[in-house]
């Protein structure tokens, strides 16, 4: 927090100042109003401490509460992974984890594009632009108004709207592809089959979002894993085509197929070759050139099966965890029916302790890619917490991205500075965050006060 000025006024001198200035009443209410706009428009939080919004928070976390873990009280969690190839770049693909979101295209609040209204579950809660932009603002990059916190208001540094920066987020989707309205649609089945009431929208229409992003970001790559009920011939091939994302299609060829190195991300960059495509339907590789997932990855159990703690079996289409010829892992966790209620649950403590589990299970291999449902939810850390754990065992052999030195070696690892260490007891972040974070805790009682006392001063003043 080096680069953060503070300076505070206490609530008396305040008092004295305007009461010293009777005169200067409508500028006093003026200032009021705008303390009370700014206690709402308070920025740089971190993760654990008390938010009444969003923007309260640092860039790359969102405030909510978790109920289902017994935390009332709304805080700043983590909604994103840190960017892996930041820290070390030009790495073999696999050795990175990627935040996977299940069902991507199932997002909470939306209308069937058939008009439908939608009755199947949801797993998520953004578009699918808003999963791999992930736009914050970032830090340390201005000065601005800060917070006012009942006993003195001061300044510090804030994130500034003009400063929206494209962080890495949600690099992992998972599509379900049918063959709807004479079209390939996002859809749920019900008993295999897609229905108005299923059906998402147009696959055309996502598959264009992903088009725009790698685009706009000529560095990232993207994997989409299918589940696919197409048997349109051709159904995806013209699909994929149509959205123009043939240009960046990762070859079947490059694929490693005994357990090797895939080839490094600067390369997949340079040879623009950034969207890796799995199918759940073998026949697929051969006919349309989109590779078979379970020769290329192993995945462990998903829904219900896959959340009891301590095991880690493989789904019934993959290899065994441990088999080292597929050099990515897939690791799900998520509930059979998705419940957004549970997830900020789920995706907390357990999810961590998963990711442990299936290291062990897969052969003491690091997960490339962790699929969850509802992936903001948590009570603190999250699914980006565990893909940074996953990152920085893969990276540089320490136990969180956060700790591996940029661009340094295999095992050099760095004392976490202390307001930015993610760590599995996200209570103890948040714990160290508020002692360093310098006169801008918002603990319940002290915001109390300050909303109480800038009540009564409006009163007092307008
Ligand atoms: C499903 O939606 C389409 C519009 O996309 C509509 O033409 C059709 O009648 C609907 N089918 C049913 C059974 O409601
Ligand atoms: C791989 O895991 C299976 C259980 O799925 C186990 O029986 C087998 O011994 C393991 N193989 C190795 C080489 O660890
Ligand atoms: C890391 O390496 C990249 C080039 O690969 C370079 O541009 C960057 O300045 C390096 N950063 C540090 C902190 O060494």
């Amino acid at each position: 927090m080096g680069g953060h000025k503070t300076h505070k006024f206490d609530l008396p001198e305040i008092w004295f100042c305007l009461l010293a200035r009777q005169s200067y009443t409508v500028y006093a209410g003026i200032l009021l109003l705008l303390l009370s706009h700014l206690l709402i428009c308070t920025s740089a939080l971190k993760v654990g401490q008390t938010c009444i919004m969003d923007r309260n928070c640092d860039g790359g976390l969102h405030c909510e509460a978790c109920v289902a873990n017994g935390n009332l009280r709304r805080r700043c969690t983590r909604i994103q992974p840190v960017n892996p190839t930041a820290k070390v770049k030009g790495l073999p693909f696999n050795r990175y984890s990627w935040l996977t979101t299940h069902n991507s295209f199932a997002i909470s609040g939306q209308k069937s594009a058939t008009g439908s209204t939608i009755l199947a579950p949801t797993n998520q809660q953004d578009s699918v632009t808003s999963q791999l932009n992930g736009l914050v603002a970032k830090d340390e990059v201005g000065h601005g108004w800060g917070v006012f916190v009942g006993s003195g208001w001061g300044q510090h540094s804030s994130h500034l709207i003009s400063s929206i920066l494209k962080e890495n987020g949600v690099r992992g989707l998972m599509l379900d592809l049918y063959d709807f309205n004479n079209d390939i649609w996002l859809c749920h089945s019900f008993g295999g089959k897609c229905y108005n009431f299923t059906a998402f929208q147009p696959a055309i229409n996502t598959l264009k979002e992903i088009q725009v992003f790698l685009e706009a970001n000529p560095t990232e790559i993207v994997t989409i894993i299918i589940e696919d009920y197409v048997t349109s011939p051709q159904g995806l091939t013209k699909v994929f085509d149509a959205a123009g994302l043939r240009k960046y299609w990762f070859p079947v060829s490059r694929m490693p197929k005994n357990g090797e190195d895939w080839p490094t991300v600067d390369d997949m960059a340079q040879k623009n070759q950034r969207l890796v495509v799995f199918t759940s339907k073998s026949a697929k590789e051969a006919s349309e050139g989109i590779a078979y997932e379970w020769k290329y990855l192993v995945e462990n159990q998903y829904g219900d099966g896959g959340m009891k703690a301590g095991s880690c079996p493989n789904r019934a289409e993959s290899s065994p965890m441990n088999t080292t010829s597929r050099s990515l892992v897939l690791q799900n966790f998520f509930r059979d029916s998705p419940v957004q209620a549970e997830s900020c649950k789920d995706n907390s403590a357990p999810l961590l302790s998963m990711v442990n589990t299936c290291y062990q299970a897969s052969g003491k291999r690091w997960p490339n890619f962790i699929a969850v449902d509802f992936y903001k939810r948590s009570d603190g850390g999250g699914a980006p917490e565990s893909v940074d754990v996953a990152n920085g065992n893969l990276v540089c052999g320490c136990s969180n991205i956060a700790f591996c030195k940029v661009n340094g070696t295999f095992g050099a690892c760095e004392l976490p500075k202390a307001d930015m260490a993610p760590s599995p007891g996200t209570d103890v972040v948040a714990q160290k965050s508020s002692v360093t974070s310098l006169g801008i805790e918002l603990s319940p009682l002290k915001f109390l006060f300050g909303t109480f006392s800038t009540t009564i001063l409006l009163l007092l003043w307008l």
